[in-house]
């Protein structure tokens, strides 16, 4: 079994360069076979989600050239077939293969898609959304049949300001006769990242990162050159652990307007945060205050930072309250971090954080990617050796995260037990 053994306590320091956002990456994949040419797509991370998206496009007959940091993608000899539940239960971003051999050939026969087990997540609202633009959907034996005569562009309210459902909705709409609206859009800059691809394409996308997007229907999309936005997630990941045992622990390569819900809660708790133009420099604060935080869409409080910040909180002097209000099944790190040594309650969507607690090593699980960053984040805090297992997780979301923490004074490995 491979783990991460992580000896904590050490103060880090030095700069970790950021790498292509994973949420944007995974739909720009998908999003790349509605061209009629070759795209070449800059920062891509090599983690295993994307890995496995190359994967699909090779079953799709497209041509994949890797070379570090880029991606070349060739749709050019391209074969609509059924995508196998394997690959679909691989990640949760095979789903963006719906939306993109919808637009591209009215036609997706798929499985639901896999991801991390954070809640019920479910796909209404794509579909929902592909129904307005005229497809019908059937479910045989856990098949998606996706399909259309013809995409007519409509008006599509979204319950929730969904950020899967928007792209994918994006993605088959592109194509479609007429306009469609997109109303209670996610406003995420990975989705402002994909309609650029996109519009890079010769698309015609307005208001992406605003709440309703029109997508002008085109007929033609030629290839482009497009690069990937650094990815906040990861970044704020780090921002974390330099408020944990940060010594000016610099955060290059940011868009430091993507983290600011994090950075005024770190500055909140008392973390040291020095701001540049596409950098950040955080240092560890000598008492830690405590906050609340509730989850919600961008630009609120991420969920994806939700895990590993509820660590940081377990260092403030008093109470402190992490409220989830995106995914009802995003508290599995809790029982381990309790195992660490901290003190935390949860009840129903929120989790009380008492402290400041001693967090001592011990072998914890990453039961999700977010949850798995967490363990990271606590165990390079905890005195003594953490083991974390289940680490495909961390590795689906995070590019070269030893070597990343290994340059800036960690001990940590990944090895085999
Ligand atoms: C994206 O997931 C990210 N994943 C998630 O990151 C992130 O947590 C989430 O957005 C919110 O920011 C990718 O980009 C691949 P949603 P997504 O559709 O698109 C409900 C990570 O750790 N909903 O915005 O699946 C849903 O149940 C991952 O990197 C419906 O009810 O999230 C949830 O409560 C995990 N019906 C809420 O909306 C639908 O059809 C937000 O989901 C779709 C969603």
């Amino acid at each position: 079994m491979r783990v991460l053994e992580i000896n904590g306590n050490y103060e880090l320091s030095g700069s970790i360069r950021i790498s292509g956002a994973k949420n944007a990456s995974v739909a720009l994949i998908p999003a790349a076979i509605l061209a009629d040419e070759e795209t070449t797509i800059c920062n891509i991370p090599e983690i295993t989600d994307t890995d496995a998206l190359c994967e699909i496009l090779e079953t799709l007959n497209v041509k994949v050239k890797r070379a570090s940091e880029s991606i070349i993608i060739d749709p050019t000899e391209m074969i609509n077939t059924d995508i196998n539940e394997i690959h679909c239960k691989k990640l949760r971003a095979s789903y963006y293969f719906m939306g993109a051999l919808l637009g591209k050939y009215k036609k997706a026969v798929m499985c639901f898609p896999g991801g991390c087990s954070i809640g019920k997540r479910p796909i209404n609202l794509h579909l929902k959304g592909f129904e307005s633009l005229g497809a019908t959907i059937t479910n045989h034996n856990n098949q998606y049949i996706v399909e259309a005569e013809e995409l007519k562009g409509a008006n599509i309210y979204l319950d929730f300001a969904s950020v899967g459902a928007t792209i994918n909705i994006m993605l088959a709409a592109v194509k479609a006769k007429g306009i469609t609206t997109i109303d209670n859009a996610a406003k995420e800059p990975e989705i402002v990242n994909i309609a650029t691809f996109l519009n890079s394409m010769g698309a015609k996308i307005s208001g992406a990162g605003t709440s309703t997007i029109k997508i002008e229907g085109v007929d033609y999309l030629h290839g482009c050159f497009h690069e990937v936005i650094p990815d906040r997630i990861e970044a704020g990941t780090y921002m974390i652990i330099g408020a944990m045992c940060g010594k000016n622990l610099k955060i290059d390569n940011i868009i430091p307007a993507h983290l600011e819900a994090l950075t005024s809660k770190l500055l909140e708790i008392g973390a040291h945060v020095q701001i540049g133009i596409d950098y950040v420099i955080v240092s560890k604060p000598d008492k830690y205050i405590p906050t609340n935080i509730k989850t919600s869409v961008y630009p609120g409080f991420p969920t994806d930072l939700q895990q590993p910040f509820t660590v940081l909180l377990t260092q403030c002097e008093g109470k402190s309250k992490v409220e989830e209000t995106i995914w009802e099944n995003r508290f599995m790190h809790i029982a381990y971090l309790n195992e660490l040594g901290a003190d935390i309650t949860v009840k129903n969507q929120t989790a009380t954080v008492f402290g400041p607690t001693k967090l001592t090593g011990t072998t914890v699980v990453a039961t999700d990617l977010r949850a798995g960053a967490a363990m990271l984040v606590a165990g390079l805090a905890a005195t003594g050796v953490t083991i974390i297992t289940n680490i495909d997780h961390i590795l689906r979301g995070y590019e070269q995260i030893v070597e990343k923490l290994v340059g800036v004074g960690a001990k940590i490995e990944n090895k085999e037990i």
